[in-house]
């Protein structure tokens, strides 16, 4: 049996530094926790369905939003253009974390700017805070054109960590964007600049067409796939970026259940999100860290450990 949790029961487990009690987060951006606590009342508190918490991505300033239409359905997934909306970092420090820091799991805040001096004062203002475990830097949002261009680039990515890292002791996660050829060198960049983690994947680069007004249905004009129809995508950027890198990776693209979960872990990734499953049911994360004890003894494994430490040919 591998070191660590003793078996399949106990999914306890570290993120570089952050101690988590099982494995399961949710993407950024896909469930609003103070609006299901408004919705579903207190026991989104007592029953949360993730083991740590990923904000949306917080901007300097407030955002609208893309312009309609943001979502579009598509066989096994969706495609989204919200375009970052949100209350700005001010409004976000004064009301959001104070609300979400009432939810008994770590908590990790996404950042993005379109300047390395704003991702400076975001990361600084956001480490100061003592409920903030760590911090997600969002350099790989199709939506927003700024974003796109750190992430595409290993020296953007390592140049922007190198700007950051001293900054803060707290953990910094870099969210790579699966729009890339060889995502495994921007990962090595990010870990060159001292990133503590990646997470993978954000949405895959899409576009929709009204067959009725047979023009394009985004507001935005295109936007991001995720959902089931991207998991392959994902699995196969995981598995490449986990054999190149050390820190570990946090995996997502279509998880739906604990099976698919397993899949990432088996992957390469350390722990697992959860994204547009919570749209369909926003008990997901729960149902994945249920389910997860019985798919680990089915496929052989005496802990979570144990799976986390499988190196595929
Ligand atoms: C509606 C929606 C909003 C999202 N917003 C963000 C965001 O604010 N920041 C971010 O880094 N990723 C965002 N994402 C990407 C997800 O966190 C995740 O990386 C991606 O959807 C793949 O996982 P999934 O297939 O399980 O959804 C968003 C995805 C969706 C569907």
């Amino acid at each position: 049996m591998a070191e660590g949790t003793a078996d399949t029961s106990d999914l306890s487990t570290d993120l570089c530094g952050i101690e988590l009690a099982g494995p399961v987060l949710n993407g950024s951006g896909t469930f609003d926790a103070i609006a299901a606590r408004r919705v579903f009342g207190d026991e989104v508190v007592s029953g949360f369905p993730f083991d740590c918490y990923v904000s949306k991505t917080i901007t300097m300033n407030p955002r609208p939003g893309n312009a309609p239409y943001r979502l579009w359905e598509t066989p096994s997934g969706m495609i989204n253009s919200i375009g970052l909306p949100g209350p700005g970092l001010d409004g976000f420090l004064e009301r959001d974390l104070v609300q979400l820091a009432e939810f008994d799991v770590p908590l990790i805040v996404s950042v993005m700017a379109d300047r390395v001096e704003d991702f400076e004062i975001l990361v600084n203002r956001v480490a100061e805070r003592e409920e903030v475990a760590g911090i997600e830097l969002n350099v790989s949002c199709p939506n927003v054109h700024s974003g796109l261009i750190v992430g595409e680039q290993p020296s953007e990515t390592e140049a922007l960590m190198k700007a950051l890292r001293p900054l803060t002791a707290k953990p910094l996660i870099v969210k790579l964007t699966p729009n890339v050829a060889n995502p495994h060198e921007v990962a090595m960049a990010a870990e060159s600049g001292g990133a503590d983690s990646v997470s993978m994947i954000n949405t895959v680069k899409a576009a929709a067409i009204d067959p009725v007004s047979t023009r394009t249905w985004l507001g935005a004009g295109a936007g991001g796939l995720s959902g089931p129809a991207v998991r392959p995508i994902a699995l196969a950027q995981v598995r490449s970026v986990a054999s190149a890198v050390s820190v570990p990776v946090i995996g997502m693209g279509g998880i739906t259940d604990a099976e698919s979960a397993l899949e990432f872990i088996l992957a390469g990734a350390r722990v697992i999100a959860v994204g547009t499953e919570n749209f369909r049911d926003p008990r997901a994360g729960a149902l994945v860290s249920e389910g997860l004890p019985a798919a680990l003894a089915r496929r052989g494994f005496a802990s979570l450990a144990e799976a986390q430490s499988v190196t595929l040919d």
